[in-house]
């Protein structure tokens, strides 16, 4: 796949401002005060929605959504996101199996077709580097809504937006990674975004799930400090934001390896009596059984709100990049 640096120009002739025009697949390309402007209309966003519901903001455009891998949240939102503010979406329905990349055509090329009728299109791909490479053939922003291992930017947003809505601020937390930290794009995408900050990241993980090193040396190269745990008592007194992921069954080469793991850690009740009563519990979900359905009450549990704060967010991106906030 071609390098994220080699696409991360302005198409021409989507308006003004940083975001306007822009594809976006990684959260490298983001500084703070770039977020603080996308996370000021996602603010504007939510107070529309609760108000009114919708806004012709991007009426006649068009969103085409290719999701080559399952998708609820990420899909839905960036549907609802296009429909509240007047668009309209054209859903590649069951990609991997009923549109011409079943027969073996290229991302790039699926891309181009799709372009030819959507103004910007949102892409999901099992493989590390597609959302950059069909951006390279594309002549219209194309986002990158999770390639595999790699990133999951669009989540990464709506992490640090949720953080911010629901603690006031990133500044001066620390945010504990638990689960899957080897396959998980989401923390991939998230400890990257999260060492803008002046943070703590606490990883705890099975020794075989651990973060991969490159994260680790982004983050590193930040000045951001952070420690690897094998378990979760180490660090819980002092977690702010516990952010539990998913063990990816998807992502192991037999069940033997994955039936070993999957069950290393679970958040219930009891784990949360241990924690801060200030802190929140976050997950990008779709969730098994790592968190306890009992902890769903809990005041802490924000993560039903999270993925609604991710429409929001996806209404302020596609305003921007299309060039129209
Ligand atoms: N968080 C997330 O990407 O969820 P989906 O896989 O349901 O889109």
């Amino acid at each position: 796949a071609p390098s994220t640096a080699r696409i991360t120009g302005v198409l021409p002739g989507y308006g003004r401002g940083w975001w306007a025009g822009r594809h976006i697949l990684s959260v490298a390309q983001f500084t703070r005060a770039e977020l603080h402007a996308l996370f000021d209309v996602a603010t504007e966003m939510k107070q529309m929605v609760s108000r009114a519901g919708h806004y012709e903001l991007l009426r006649g455009k068009v969103l085409a959504l290719l999701f080559l891998e399952p998708s609820t949240r990420t899909a839905c939102s960036f549907q609802a996101a296009m429909l509240r503010l007047g668009g309209t979406c054209l859903t590649v329905a069951d990609a991997g199996k009923r549109s011409s990349v079943a027969k073996g055509e290229s991302v790039e090329d699926t891309v181009r077709t799709l372009e030819s009728y959507a103004d910007a299109a949102i892409v999901r791909s099992p493989v590390v580097g597609a959302a950059a490479a069909a951006a390279a053939a594309a002549r219209k922003p194309v986002i990158n809504a999770g390639d595999g291992i790699g990133e999951h930017p669009t989540q990464a947003l709506l992490d640090v937006f949720t953080m911010r809505e629901e603690l006031g601020t990133v500044n001066g937390l620390t945010v504990t990674f638990v689960g899957d930290l080897r396959h998980g794009r989401t923390v991939h995408s998230l400890a990257r975004l999260l060492s803008l900050y002046a943070v703590r990241l606490r990883y705890v993980s099975p020794a075989s799930l651990r973060m991969p090193g490159e994260v680790l040396e982004a983050v590193a190269a930040r000045g951001v400090e952070q420690s690897e745990h094998g378990s979760l008592d180490d660090v819980l007194r002092e977690t702010d934001v516990l952010y539990v992921t998913r063990v990816q069954r998807e992502r192991f080469d037999t069940v033997a390896e994955y039936d070993a793991v999957c069950n290393e850690f679970i958040i219930t009740p009891k784990t949360l009596a241990r924690a801060k009563e200030t802190a929140i519990v976050m997950h990008p979900l779709p969730r098994l059984g790592e968190i306890h359905p009992d902890v769903d009450t809990d005041p802490r549990a924000v993560y039903f709100r999270q993925m609604e704060y991710g429409m929001y967010v996806r209404m302020a991106l596609l305003a921007k990049v299309l060039g129209k906030a």
